[in-house]
């Protein structure tokens, strides 16, 4: 008993810190103790951020099942400063990757409709048909091939480790297995990978050894990454489609690629802010939150007052309304990012809202599915201000639950973030509009927010933080709450992470909120004629690094919401 209280302990939440922890040179903070010393590590070796986030990744694909991945899908958002190499000047770098999955060829509208032409909840998010092509490997290949300094192979290294001799398990893992022991598939083999012997799921402080996982993922290491897409790995992965009655080819693996994108970037009072487009919602929601905010004093209104409230709620009803009637993957559909993160389209928003009422969402239209909340967040600095700020997901905790035989690794329940089927429009959060309806080939639509803030200096931007968070819808409003929390409100990275945070989403018409807010907020806000409703659990997992301005100290903000978060560094 004592000995598993002691491998528990490390990864139970804290107390929260007045001062941030900090450290001098570079740092990694995720959702895993093991996976934050496989980054570390790498940056202590003269890697970069790039190549931190490479072995950080794919050691949390074997630490965190619930949402590190090889079979699903992510973006990068990330930042290196302008800097002089040999007497001249490197310009500074801005960019982004998206390596979301893509629907398989054969994909269409209707094909979450049953035989009867009834929209199939199962069918959408939990059978073979609810697996997108997997992006997560070629996305980290295509960083690391553009960015990165040390071998890939080197960097897979600490995951083919972890995987082949196992790791200790965790209490939140240990819970998470429990939750999902029952529906992993196919049986026995997805089953025997969890539990000890087949029987029992794994408890905390026993070894978690995968060593099918481990031989993936060393031959990715071996082969390059596109071992996943035309190698032993892609026969096993369509082998289990043909199996479970899926539709990706090996067609559709060998056709996948992730692109590197723009970023969306607007400013928000003295700060930049970069973030992730399309197929992600969350950079163009988020800027056009801010951009709202901006006209307001929220200073004056301060933080956790119903004033404040109020117009986060208000500006995240108006950007959310926006998300779901124009985003949509922009190889598929027109997107008008421009006027959505415009300074002119927030004042016209801005102007409709009243500081004295609550506006209304109009039932007329249309809500969104619900999305689970398994996702997983990584931000890394390095000794050279370099930044990545890294967002991957399954979708649910463990994705569709089907583990790859013979391969080990999970696969993405992504195809549920498409619109159910064309015209289905129903107040229970069903929805059919055309930008995120499934096609050939289609990415679908994202609420995943990689952030990186900027600040100008004399020589240049330099990082203010590197932000981001799981959450499904949420995950934008997290984010937005940190900003306001950071920029507005002068708060400590840390304070910002830790301070309570509030959600509204368009429709339904409601108004989250974590716990922390006073009563007196609460009756202020349905007096405003607010639906206000108490979060029983926590909203998002924000994983944060901010440099002090004064010592350039990097300033952890890791989130204790959830157990297992960890940082490192030196
Ligand atoms: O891409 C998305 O927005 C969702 N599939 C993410 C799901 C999610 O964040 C669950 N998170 N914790």
């Amino acid at each position: 008993m004592l000995l598993v209280a002691l491998l528990v302990a490390p990864v139970l939440p804290a107390q929260a810190p007045a001062t941030p922890r900090s450290y001098e040179r570079f740092a990694v903070v995720c959702q895993s103790r093991e996976a934050a010393a496989a980054g570390a590590a790498v940056l202590a070796r003269g890697g970069n951020a790039v190549d931190a986030a490479v072995a950080t990744a794919f050691a949390m694909a074997v630490t965190y099942p619930a949402a590190g991945n090889i079979g699903g899908g992510g973006f990068l958002v990330l930042f290196a400063p302008a800097r002089e190499e040999g007497g001249a000047v490197v310009a500074e770098t801005l960019t982004t990757f998206d390596f979301r999955e893509r629907a398989p060829a054969r994909a269409h509208p209707r094909m979450f409709l049953d035989e009867k032409g009834e929209y199939d909840a199962t069918r959408h998010h939990w059978s073979h048909l609810a697996v997108g092509v997997p992006g997560t490997v070629a996305g980290l290949g295509l960083a690391h091939s553009r960015h990165g300094r040390l071998p890939w192979q080197e960097l897979l290294a600490p995951a083919v480790k972890l995987a082949r001799e196992g790791f200790p398990v965790s209490a939140g893992l240990a819970e998470s297995i429990v939750e999902v022991i029952d529906d992993l598939r196919p049986a026995p083999s997805a089953r025997r990978q969890f539990t000890r012997e087949g029987r029992r799921p794994l408890r905390p402080g026993e070894l978690l050894v995968q060593p099918e996982l481990a031989d993936t993922i060393e031959r990715i290491a071996n082969h390059g990454a596109r071992e996943f897409y035309t190698g032993r790995t892609a026969e096993l992965l369509v082998r289990e489609m043909e199996r479970g009655g899926g539709w990706i080819t090996a067609a559709d693996l060998v056709g996948y690629r992730a692109v590197e994108r723009p970023a969306i970037v607007g400013t928000y009072r003295d700060v930049t802010v970069a973030s992730m487009g399309p197929p992600s919602s969350g950079g163009i929601a988020l800027v056009e939150m801010l951009n709202i905010l901006e006209t307001f004093d929220l200073r004056e209104s301060g933080p956790g007052s119903a004033a404040t409230v109020h117009l986060m709620a208000e500006a995240m009803r108006r950007a959310f309304a926006d998300r779901a009637r124009f985003v949509g993957d922009v190889d598929f559909v027109d997107v008008p990012i421009e006027r959505l993160t415009s300074k002119s389209h927030a004042a016209e928003l801005a102007r409709s809202i009243s500081t004295r009422r609550a506006s209304s969402s109009s039932p007329t239209t249309f809500t969104w599915p619900p999305e689970s909340d398994e996702t997983t967040h990584i931000s890394i600095v390095d000794g050279d201000g370099m930044a990545v700020s890294l967002t991957t997901t399954l979708e649910q905790s463990f994705g569709a639950r089907i583990v790859v035989p013979g391969a080990g690794f999970l696969l993405n329940n992504q195809m549920g973030d498409f619109n159910g089927a064309p015209g289905l429009t129903t107040d229970t959060g069903l929805i059919g509009t055309p930008p995120n309806l499934a096609g050939p080939g289609k990415r679908m639509i994202s609420s995943m927010t990689p952030t990186i803030l900027l600040r100008d200096s004399g020589s240049g931007r330099r990082l203010a933080a590197v932000v981001g968070s799981p959450g499904g819808r949420t995950i934008i409003n997290s984010v937005l709450g940190v900003v306001i929390q950071f920029v507005d409100f002068g708060r400590n990275i840390q304070e910002a992470v830790d301070a309570p945070r509030v959600h509204h989403q368009w429709l339904p018409d409601v108004v989250w909120l974590e716990r922390g807010f006073s009563p007196d907020t609460r009756r202020l806000l349905r007096e405003l004629g607010h639906d206000v409703r108490l979060r029983d659990g926590p909203q998002g997992s924000v994983m944060a690094i901010a440099p002090d301005p004064e010592s350039g100290r990097l300033r952890i903000g890791r989130d204790r919401r959830r157990p297992g978060s960890a940082a490192a560094g030196r």
